[in-house]
C-alpha cells in the first residue's frame, strides 16, 4: 500500500509513523511533512502546498498510490476530498460540506440542534447591535466565538460583558477577517473538558479512546490559548457507561442528521466535549479530522492496523472491520514548544537529544521542525511532542518528562504539568 498523508504538524508525523509500522505499508508521502517524517523509514516529503489539490492528485496518481489521509481543517475545509475524490482517489477526511461542521460554528450549533445533540445553548449573530444587546441581556460570563476557522485564536471566554462586548466588535472590526463576520454567543459551561475523535465511514460510527488536551500555555491552566500543550489516554473519567452515552447521544445522531442532509462523510468526527460537574457531556465543538496533539497520544495505544481502519472508511466498510483493538496500559504525551509561543517566537534554532529521548522507550513526535542541512532544527510555535506508554500515568509521565529533559533548542517551553488531574505522585 502506498498511502499519502497531507499536512505538516505533529499528528501527521504521528499518522505517518503509526502507517509505516504496518507490513503491508510500503511507502508513506507525506505532503508536505515535516523533519520527523523527512527522517522517518519508508516515508517520504514531497515538496507541495497542502491547497495544490490538483497538484497532489497528479502525485497520486503518479505514485500510484491507495490512500489519501488529510490531517488539517483546512484543505478539507477548501475541498480537498471533493478534488481528489473526483481524480478517483480514495480519500480519508470529510468533503467540503462535511467540513463545514468545522468550518462553521454557525453551522454545526444548527445541526446539533436539529439532532438534538446536548450542547450550549447559543445564538448567531451578523450585526454587533443585537449581539451587545444580547450579552446584556444574558450577562456574564459568556463565551464569543467568531463563525470561521480562525487557527485557534476564535474564541473568547469572557468572564465580564464589557469582555465579551470587546470581543464581539474586536470580530466585527475584522480580527478574524471574513471568519468573524458572522459570531456565536455562547452560554457559558464548566466541567472538564475531553476529546473524543472517532473514525466513520458515513455510516458506521466508531470512538477512539477517549483524550484530555491542556489548551494553555501555562502550567495551571493559565494564559493564553495554544494548539495543545500535552495530552493524555484513555480519560478515566469517561467510564464504559459514559461513553455509550456519547455514541447515542452525540455520534450517532450527528451521523444520521448528516445523512439527512446527503452528506457522505468520511473521516474523523471529534466531538470536544464538556463534562458538566452533573456528569453530563456537553458538546463545546466539532472538528473535522484528527486532533493535535490527542493523535499522538492516542495512535501508539492502538492495535488494530491504522491503514485497514482509514482505508475501511474510505471505501465504507467499517462495519466489516469489526470492534478496534487497544494496546493495554496508558499514554502520556508532552509537548515542547518555541519560547514566545503562542505569541512571537523564534525558528531555526537546532535541536539535540532526540535520540536519547527516544532511547527512554519513548517516541518523538516532530510538529514543528524542519531538517536543514542534516540537522533537525526548530520550525514553528510548538515544535515537537514526547509520547510515552506506561502501565498506569505516573509511570508514563515519568518516562515522558525524564524524555523531553534530554531534549535541547534555545528557549524550549514546556509545562511540567501536564496530567495533573491523573497524576498521584
Ligand atoms: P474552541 O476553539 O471551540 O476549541 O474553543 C476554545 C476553548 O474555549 C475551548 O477549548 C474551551 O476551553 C473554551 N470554550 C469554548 N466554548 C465554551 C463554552 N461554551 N463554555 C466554556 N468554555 C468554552
Ligand atoms: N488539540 C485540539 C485540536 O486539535 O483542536
Amino acid at each position: 500500500m502506498r498511502i499519502i498523508v497531507v499536512g505538516n504538524g505533529g499528528r501527521e508525523h504521528a499518522l505517518a509513523w503509526k502507517l509505516t509500522q504496518s507490513a503491508p505499508v510500503d511507502r508513506v508521502y507525506c505532503i508536505p511533512g515535516n523533519g520527523g517524517t523527512a527522517t522517518l523509514a519508508k516515508c517520504e516529503n514531497a515538496a507541495l502546498s497542502a491547497e495544490d489539490f490538483e497538484g497532489i492528485a497528479a502525485f497520486a496518481k503518479a505514485h500510484q498510490v491507495n490512500l489519501a489521509v488529510v490531517g488539517p481543517e483546512v484543505p478539507l475545509a477548501l475541498g480537498i476530498t471533493d478534488v481528489l475524490t473526483r481524480h478517483g482517489i480514495a480519500v480519508f477526511g470529510p468533503t467540503k460540506a462535511g467540513a463545514q461542521i468545522e468550518a462553521s460554528k454557525a453551522w454545526a450549533k444548527a445541526l446539533m440542534e436539529a439532532a438534538s445533540v446536548p450542547t450550549a445553548k447559543a445564538q448567531s449573530f451578523t450585526d454587533a447591535e443585537a449581539a451587545v444587546r444580547y450579552i446584556q441581556e444574558e450577562g456574564a460570563p459568556i463565551v464569543i466565538k467568531a463563525d470561521g476557522l480562525a487557527a485557534g485564536k476564535g474564541v473568547t471566554v469572557a468572564m465580564t460583558e464589557a469582555e465579551a462586548i470587546a470581543a464581539v466588535n474586536a470580530a466585527f472590526q475584522g480580527k478574524f477577517g471574513e471568519a468573524g463576520d458572522r459570531v456565536l454567543i455562547e452560554e457559558y459551561l464548566t466541567g472538564q473538558e475531553v476529546s473524543v475523535l472517532a473514525l466513520t465511514d458515513g455510516i458506521t460510527i466508531r470512538a477512539l479512546v477517549p483524550a484530555q488536551d491542556h489548551k494553555r500555555i501555562g502550567e495551571g491552566d493559565t494564559g493564553p490559548n495554544t494548539g495543545g500543550m500535552g495530552v493524555y489516554a484513555p480519560l478515566p473519567l469517561i467510564t464504559n457507561a459514559l461513553m455509550s452515552r456519547i455514541q447515542l447521544e452525540v455520534l450517532e445522531p450527528v451521523m444520521e442528521e448528516l445523512r439527512s442532509r446527503q452528506i457522505d462523510y468520511r473521516g474523523v468526527l471529534y466531538a470536544g466535549l464538556m463534562i458538566t460537574p452533573e456528569g453530563e457531556p456537553k458538546v463545546i465543538e466539532f472538528n473535522c479530522r484528527f486532533g493535535d496533539p490527542e493523535t499522538q497520544a492516542i495512535l501508539p495505544l492502538l492495535d488494530t492496523p491504522l491503514e485497514t481502519l482509514l482505508m475501511a472508511c474510505a471505501e465504507q466498510k467499517l462495519k466489516e472491520v469489526g470492534p478496534i483493538a487497544w494496546k493495554p496500559g496508558v499514554s502520556a504525551c508532552v509537548v515542547a514548544a518555541a519560547g514566545g509561543y503562542p505569541d512571537r517566537y523564534e525558528k531555526g534554532h537546532p535541536i539535540t537529544g532526540l535520540e536519547a529521548a527516544a532511547q527512554l522507550d519513548t517516541v518523538v513526535f516532530h510538529a514543528g521542525t524542519a531538517f536543514r542541512d542534516g540537522q533537525v532544527v526548530t520550525d514553528g510555535g510548538r515544535v515537537l511532542a514526547v509520547n510515552a506508554l506506561g502501565g498506569d500515568f505516573d509511570r508514563a509521565f515519568a518516562k515522558a518528562y525524564a524524555a523531553i529533559a534530554r531534549i535541547h533548542f534555545q528557549d524550549c517551553y514546556y509545562r511540567h504539568d501536564i496530567g495533573y488531574r491523573v497524576r498521584g505522585e
